[in-house]
């Protein structure tokens, strides 16, 4: 790979290797995040996503950006079944509310910020999310709801849908500065989701394991 999306994926090499290894994130990998701390991240993915699928619906008529707009990845119904499963309430956490105010002001009306948001979520989902669907259903015995989520009944393949979403990035018609601020947004993306686990990290401690 040499393209676009081999620069995008380079440049935000050391923010990804940070959210598998020490994030909220890695530590639901790990089995150590409490079942309310899970049902909290679920809501925090609410907030975000209604946003970004907000600019999604904005941007289908945008030449640029509606190759990604893809309603095949729309999460927001998933989401709001999986929180309705889990039960409970939990508040936006100060970092999702940035979150969700950042994609609002430049999401539904900038293609280059747009498409950098939509790709470090759902490439991600389309990854490690996969994975991370799968640890948490067992870690909580969410065998019939809950983790929707992480499954794309629309997406046959995601590994071929990857190779096409690379293929879409590297074919990308911007000048320059467009996608130099692209890149930049992207990074930028991870530090927002980065908060966002901080936040819940701080709210919901390591579970500690019944002693042996
Ligand atoms: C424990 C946590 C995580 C694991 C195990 C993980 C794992 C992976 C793996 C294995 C890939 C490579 C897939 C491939 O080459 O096709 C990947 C790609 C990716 N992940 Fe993660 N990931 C994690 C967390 C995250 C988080 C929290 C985000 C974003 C907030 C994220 C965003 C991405 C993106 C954007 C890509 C695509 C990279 C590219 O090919 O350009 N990941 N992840």
């Amino acid at each position: 790979m040499t393209g676009f999306a081999a620069r995008l994926r380079k440049a935000t090499m050391v923010e990804h290797r940070e959210a598998e290894t020490r994030s909220f994130i890695s530590r639901l990998m790990a089995g150590s995040v409490p079942r309310a701390g899970f049902a909290a991240l679920t809501a925090q993915y609410l907030i975000v996503y209604r946003e970004l699928e907000a600019a999604a619906e904005a941007m289908r008529g945008n030449e640029i950006a509606a190759p990604f707009a893809d309603p095949a990845l729309n999460r927001v119904p998933l989401l709001e079944a999986d929180l309705a499963h889990l039960g409970g309430s939990y508040p936006a956490t100060a970092a999702a509310q940035r979150y969700a105010d950042h994609l609002r002001a430049h999401c539904p009306t900038s293609p280059e910020h747009f498409i950098a948001h939509h790709y470090v979520r759902y490439l991600g989902d389309l990854s490690g999310g996969l994975l991370v669907g799968k640890k948490v259903a067992a870690t909580y015995g969410l065998h019939d709801g809950g983790v929707s989520f992480y499954d794309f009944d629309h997406i046959a393949d995601p590994k071929s849908y990857k190779i096409a979403y690379r293929e879409r990035l590297d074919a990308l018609p911007l000048p320059e500065e467009r996608l130099s601020v692209l890149i930049a947004e992207a990074q930028h993306a991870f530090s927002l989701n980065g908060a966002v686990f901080q936040e819940l990290g701080a709210a919901y401690p390591e579970e500690i394991s019944p002693a042996a």
